[in-house]
């Protein structure tokens, strides 16, 4: 059986990937106390490479007041690079390329993981979910072009570290989003206003991340971009919004876009009328400037087939990669029959899942992993938000 999604495929920088299977963003909580990478991170990757054509590894904050959750990656500091480079290298071993996602938090985040500071965002809104969220600070407008700077100066460590590009993480209710979303949103300077005043904060952070790229890449080295296309909170950003802001992305220098969604088959929460799959709109509207990265509940190969026959150019995955380390090799040697649809928790160990992960796996994640353990094994998020989307309910 030949799958169209074994095909190579090669960005217009040049980066060419040896098939279009993407190991989806998926955060292991296992970086020390201050960022640094652990050797848990390096083993849960080094057994995930070598098989999919690009990793894009869990996201890293880019500066201090960025940081959303325990656990989490640092890139904020070039004391980071040496971690940064081991890092890289276990993702691109065999050919695999190797992208990390780079984010700042915003509000969501809270003072206890910020070690006593307040969360900051576009304004002093409080996120509806999850219901305990703290109220966040506005940042200064100096606040913000140090942020726009830090974006930059992630870039050049990851260049120094040796990945092949990194991922703007725009999606997930994250800052990048808060700039974007009427909700979170409120400022009556030039970061705020209509629309394409919203979008301004992304069209500076990419433009930061690009300039470091011209001076400091030696290589081809991607540039993406993560964006989630729809809040359900009024007032909050709509699928229309979305597309215009894919309009945005398809003038800019990013290299794909990718889609955060729990289903890649995902219609429009708020529009239960319209009953286009989101990936198609999206894919209508960019119109081939960019490429796109198609995502959610892909398990079995004819499930990433079935995703590229949306229209996208290439395929990711998360929990079953979590799941099925040697997804694509097994494809390959013709043994789908051993791919791997269900974790079990006496596995994990043998996975190379770290400890940590394996705890929130079990925990706030339980009900969507397939666990052997689970009688409701066969839950899907199909038209609903996935957690880490923004929407959950407390974690
Ligand atoms: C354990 C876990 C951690 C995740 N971490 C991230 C992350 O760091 N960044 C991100 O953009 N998405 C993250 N996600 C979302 C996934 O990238 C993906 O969009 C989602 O799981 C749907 O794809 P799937 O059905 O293949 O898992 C995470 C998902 C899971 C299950």
């Amino acid at each position: 059986m030949s799958y169209q999604f074994m095909e190579p495929f090669t960005f217009k920088n040049g980066v060419t990937l040896k098939n279009r299977m993407v190991m989806a963003p998926t955060t292991t909580m296992s970086s020390f106390y201050d960022g640094q990478v652990t050797n848990d991170e390096i083993a849960f990757y080094g057994a995930r490479a070598g098989g999919v054509g690009m990793i894009v590894g869990e996201v890293a904050n880019v500066i201090a007041s960025g940081k959303g959750f325990e656990g989490e990656l640092s890139i904020a500091s070039d004391d980071d690079i040496a971690g940064l480079s081991r890092l890289a290298s276990a993702m691109k071993a065999n050919g695999t390329k190797a992208v990390l996602q780079i984010f700042h938090a915003g509000r969501k985040s809270n003072d206890r993981i910020l070690r006593g500071q307040q969360p900051v965002s576009a304004s002093a809104v409080k996120a509806v979910f999850p219901e305990d969220s703290q109220e966040p600070r506005a940042l200064t407008a100096a606040e913000i072009d140090e942020i726009i700077a830090a974006f930059g100066d992630a870039t050049r460590r990851a260049i120094a570290a040796g990945f092949d590009g990194v991922e703007l993480h725009g999606a997930n209710t994250y800052l990048l989003q808060q700039f974007f979303s009427p909700n979170s949103n409120r400022r009556t300077d030039k970061w705020g206003g209509d629309r394409d005043a919203r979008m301004g904060f992304a069209k500076a952070v990419i433009a930061s991340t690009q300039a470091a790229i011209d001076q400091f890449a030696d290589r081809p080295f991607l540039l993406g971009y993560r964006l989630s296309p729809e809040e359900i909170e009024t007032p909050g950003i709509r699928l229309d919004d979305s597309l215009a802001f894919v309009d945005m992305l398809g003038e800019s220098p990013v290299d794909y876009l990718h889609v955060s969604m729990g289903s890649a088959h995902r219609t429009s929460l708020n529009d239960k009328s319209d009953h286009m799959p989101i990936l198609t709109q999206i894919k209508d509207r960019l119109a081939g400037r960019k490429p796109l990265i198609g995502v959610g509940s892909v398990e079995t190969p004819q499930d990433a087939e079935d995703v590229l026959a949306l229209g996208t150019d290439l395929v990711a995955m998360g929990r079953e990669m979590i799941r099925e380390p040697q997804w694509v090799e097994k494809v390959l040697d013709h043994d789908e029959a051993s791919l791997r649809y269900q974790l079990s928790p006496s596995e994990m160990d043998e996975l190379r899942i770290p400890r940590a992960m394996q705890a929130y796996l079990k925990g706030a994640f339980y009900s969507v992993m397939h666990f052997t353990t689970d009688p409701n094994t066969a839950a899907d998020y199909q038209n609903a938000a996935a957690p880490m989307e923004g929407f959950e309910k407390k974690m």
